[in-house]
């Protein structure tokens, strides 16, 4: 099986379905990532073990607004491998806002990823005061969040009232077990859902089993009010 899109493609290699994304800067890898050439393009191995993203990819997503031109606001870029697969899918049109709070971490970040790439602008903030991005400019298509922090539902609707579009879509990686430890994952995420409900459609929500076995994930549409 191949199958092909713009934003990422779908291998077989070594009898197994492998998710892969262009690579913005050939010869370049993040993480230690195989590099697969295939019709002169050169791409890099996405790896479900190492991305959420790639893991909600590999379960089965009903919606992915990330595309050639997308602007993305990342909330917890870490070391950048899941930010380095957005920046592939964006492309030269697009743009990946990156905030992360923790220096030494952001270091990592800027040497592997940041300093390589034109289109990710990292942002060394803490992600409760969206305010201060002063780089941020207009509004983005997604807020992606991955901060693993109690609060971190009501911090990405703090980000998302600041920069998200009308209309726009919130990827919400959700920690199950930094918010309760004594609920199971899916009420976890249950409850967070309700969080959103005032400004949010919920169009999916998933645990990311058998990859990640400690988050979920809520997809969801922003309704800007007033
Ligand atoms: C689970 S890791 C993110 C992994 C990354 N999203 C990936 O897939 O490659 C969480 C990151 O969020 C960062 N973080 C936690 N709280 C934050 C905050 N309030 N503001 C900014 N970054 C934060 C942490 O320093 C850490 O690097």
């Amino acid at each position: 099986m191949e199958s092909e899109d713009s934003d990422f493609i779908w291998l077989r290699l070594d009898g197994q379905k492998r998710l892969a994304t262009e690579n913005y800067v050939e010869g370049n890898t993040v993480y230690g990532e195989k590099l697969y050439k295939k019709s002169k393009i050169e791409y890099r191995i996405w790896d479900p073990f190492r991305s959420k993203l790639a893991a909600a990819l590999y379960i089965g997503l009903d919606v992915f607004p990330i595309t050639h031109g997308t602007k993305v606001l990342y909330l917890g870029a870490s070391t950048g491998t899941t930010v380095s697969h957005i920046s592939d899918i964006v492309g030269y049109n697009g743009i990946v806002f990156a905030v992360e709070h923790a220096s030494r971490v952001a270091r990592d970040f800027l040497d592997r990823v940041a300093n390589f790439r034109k289109n990710v602008v990292p942002i060394l903030q803490d992600a409760r005061h969206p305010k201060q991005y002063f780089s941020v400019y207009g509004k983005v298509d997604v807020v992606y969040s991955d901060i693993a922090q109690p609060d971190q539902t009501e911090i990405a609707i703090t980000n998302c009232q600041a920069y998200l579009k009308d209309g726009g879509y919130l990827f919400l990686v959700i920690k199950t077990r930094s918010i309760d430890v004594t609920q199971s994952p899916k009420n976890v995420i249950q409850s967070e859902m309700k969080k959103l409900q005032n400004n949010f459609e919920i169009i999916q929500d998933m645990t990311l089993e058998p990859y990640d076995k400690d988050h979920g994930l809520v997809v969801a549409k922003y309704h800007a009010k007033g």
